[in-house]
């Protein structure tokens, strides 16, 4: 008498069965997607991971800010053309500086469709960034960035309106003793202040003009 074939309960089938797809759907969401299809941005090491922002979400606002020269900055002084925002401090010592470089990189290699799009650095540290400071620090990188400042209460708006993340991280006792963290995404807005796309801000030049041409149209 043969012994009949084993049976392996349905329970065991379906239990192999769904850790399989699970696997799989592991390695799918792992894959590492082309930068042209990631249409999401992890804010910088310091902030918290998974801010996710996509076309349609709500982002950005009416502007209600200070210029450089101290000035009051609403929407309709970005309403000629596309904007470029960026979210930092002039003290930054690292991430800041690189992707401003790398903005004006991508404007040098954009050429004249450069022109289309302003690039604008919103400091998240209105104590220290007085219109002069994000003057001086804004044309470090180039003539065509323009930096805003405002009070704290207009800078806290203007950042809840771009789901910005930024905090103050003491480093001494003294008043100046701190840095800022602070969430680092580039966001692509229209003439109206509408919302186009975030774009990377840990891109080189070079793959940031690409984004840029890409998106422009
Ligand atoms: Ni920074």
């Amino acid at each position: 008498m043969a012994d009949p074939a084993p049976r392996i309960p349905w329970v065991m089938i379906l239990a192999a069965g769904a850790a399989a797809i699970a696997v799989l759907a592991s390695i799918y969401l792992l894959q590492p997607k082309p930068p042209a299809e990631t249409e999401t941005e992890t804010a910088s090491a310091n902030a918290p991971v998974g801010c996710v922002l996509s076309p349609g979400k709500q982002i950005g606002g009416p502007i209600d800010l200070i210029d450089e020269s101290g000035a009051a900055v609403t929407q309709k002084h970005f309403n000629e053309g596309m904007s470029l925002v960026y979210f930092g401090y002039t003290f930054c010592p690292d991430v800041c500086p690189t992707t401003l470089n790398a903005v004006a990189d991508a404007l040098d290699k954009l050429g004249p469709a450069a022109a289309r799009v302003r690039p604008v650095f919103i400091t998240v540290d209105p104590k220290r960034d007085t219109p002069a400071v994000v003057k001086q620090y804004a044309a470090a990188f180039g003539p065509a960035i323009t930096g805003l400042t405002g009070t704290p209460e207009q800078i806290a708006q203007v950042a809840r309106a771009y789901r910005v993340y930024y905090a103050e991280h003491r480093t001494g006792p003294g008043p100046n003793d701190y840095s800022m963290d602070h969430s680092s995404i580039l966001y692509l807005m229209g003439p109206d202040g509408a919302f186009i796309a975030p774009i990377r801000a840990d891109q080189s030049g070079d793959e940031m003009a690409a984004s840029l041409k890409k998106l422009m149209g």
